[in-house]
C-alpha cells in the first residue's frame, strides 16, 4: 500500500483480503472437503452485466472458489427464472447465488429478490436480508457498502462518534451504507446524514462531514468547496466520461483537503467483489451449522 499520499489503494487491500479468503476456504476444504461455489444467472447481454459477471468470475478464480455461470436468452419468462432459482436453493453444492440486474422487463425484480434463498443471498439482495441489517442483526452486507465500510476499517479509520455524509440513498449503496455505519458496534457507531436529489444545500451538509461517502452517479459532484479540510472522502461512483472511468468526486480538488481519498478507478471497486467472496465463504461456512 502507498503510505506516502493520502491516497487509499483500493486494490492492494482486495490483494490483502483475497489471499486471507483464499487461505481460510483452502483450510476450510481441509477439514470439510468443501470448497465454496457461487452461481451467476444473467439474462440477457446488456454489456455491463456481462462486464460485471467476468469480473465476478475472475474474482472466483483468485480466490479458488467454484463458480457457475446461467446465462439466459432475453426472453427467458419470470416462471423459467423462478424455476432456475429454485433449483439453485435446494441444491446443496451451491452455496451462494446472484442474479445479475438489469432483468428485461418480463420479468419482476422485486419476485427474483424474494425468491434467492436467505442464506444463499451472497448479494444481499432478498429484503429478508435487508430488514435484518435494518433491525441491527445482518447475517450478510451488501457488498459494495460491506466495502466502504471494510476500507475505513482497514485504513484504521474510526467512524465512531463522527460525523458521516453519504450522499445518495439507493438501496444498493447508500441506504444500507448508512445501515451499517449505524449499528452499534465500535467499529460502527456513527452520526449519518444521507442526502439525495431533493437534499437543500448539499455542499454545507457535506462540508460538515468527517467522512464523506459519494454514491450517487454523477461525475465530479463533490466540489473541494463541499469538503472541509482534513476529512475522509470515499468515492463509490463509477461513470464514464471521454471513455475514461471517473468517480462522483472532483478529485483534483478535493484530494489536496482530504486527510484520505479513494481514487476512482483502484478505490472501492476491487473491494466490493472481495467482499462477494467473503460473503460466499461465510455461506458454505454458515450451512454447515445450519
Ligand atoms: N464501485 C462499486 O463497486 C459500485 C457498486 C455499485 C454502484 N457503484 C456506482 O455508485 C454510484 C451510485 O450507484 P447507485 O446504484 O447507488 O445509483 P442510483 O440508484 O442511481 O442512486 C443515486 C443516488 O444519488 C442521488 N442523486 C442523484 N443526483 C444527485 C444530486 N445532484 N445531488 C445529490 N444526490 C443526487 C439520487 O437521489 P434520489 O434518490 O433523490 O433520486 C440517488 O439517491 C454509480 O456511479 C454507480 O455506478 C459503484
Amino acid at each position: 500500500m502507498n503510505t506516502k499520499t493520502n491516497i487509499i489503494d483500493g486494490k492492494a487491500i482486495a490483494d490483502i483480503i483475497g489471499n486471507e479468503l483464499k487461505a481460510e476456504s483452502a483450510l476450510f476444504f481441509q477439514k470439510k472437503k468443501i470448497k465454496p461455489h457461487l452461481s451467476v444467472i444473467i439474462v440477457g447481454s446488456d454489456p455491463a452485466a456481462l462486464f460485471y459477471v467476468r469480473m465476478i468470475e475472475r474474482t472466483c478464480q483468485k480466490v479458488d472458489f467454484e463458480f457457475t455461470k446461467h446465462a439466459l436468452p432475453e426472453e427467458t419468462t419470470e416462471e423459467g427464472l423462478l424455476s432456475l432459482l429454485k433449483g439453485l436453493n435446494e441444491d446443496e453444492a451451491i452455496h451462494g447465488i446472484i442474479v445479475q440486474t438489469p432483468l428485461p422487463k418480463q420479468i419482476n425484480e422485486d419476485h427474483i429478490r424474494e425468491a434467492v434463498h436467505p442464506g444463499k443471498d451472497v448479494d444481499c439482495f432478498n429484503p429478508v436480508n435487508m430488514g435484518k441489517l435494518a433491525m441491527g442483526n445482518p447475517d450478510f452486507l451488501p457488498c459494495t457498502p460491506n466495502a466502504v465500510f471494510e476500507i475505513l476499517k482497514r485504513e484504521k479509520i474510526a467512524v465512531e462518534g463522527k460525523h458521516v455524509v453519504i450522499v445518495g440513498r439507493s438501496s444498493v449503496v447508500g441506504k444500507p451504507l448508512a445501515l451499517i455505519l449505524l449499528l452499534k458496534q465500535p467499529d460502527a457507531n456513527a452520526s449519518v446524514t444521507v442526502c439525495h436529489s431533493r437534499t437543500k444545500d448539499l455542499a454545507s451538509l457535506c462540508r460538515q462531514g468527517d467522512v464523506v461517502v459519494a454514491a450517487v452517479g454523477v461525475a465530479r459532484l463533490v466540489k473541494g468547496n463541499m469538503v472541509k479540510q482534513g476529512a475522509v472522502v470515499i468515492d463509490v461512483g463509477t461513470n464514464e466520461e471521454g471513455g475514461k472511468l471517473v468517480g462522483d468526486v472532483d478529485f483534483e480538488e478535493v484530494s489536496p483537503l482530504a486527510s484520505r481519498i479513494t481514487p476512482v478507478p483502484g478505490g472501492v471497486g476491487p473491494v466490493t467483489n472481495m467482499m462477494l467472496m467473503k460473503n460466499t465463504l461465510q455461506a458454505a461456512q454458515k450451512k454447515l451449522l445450519s
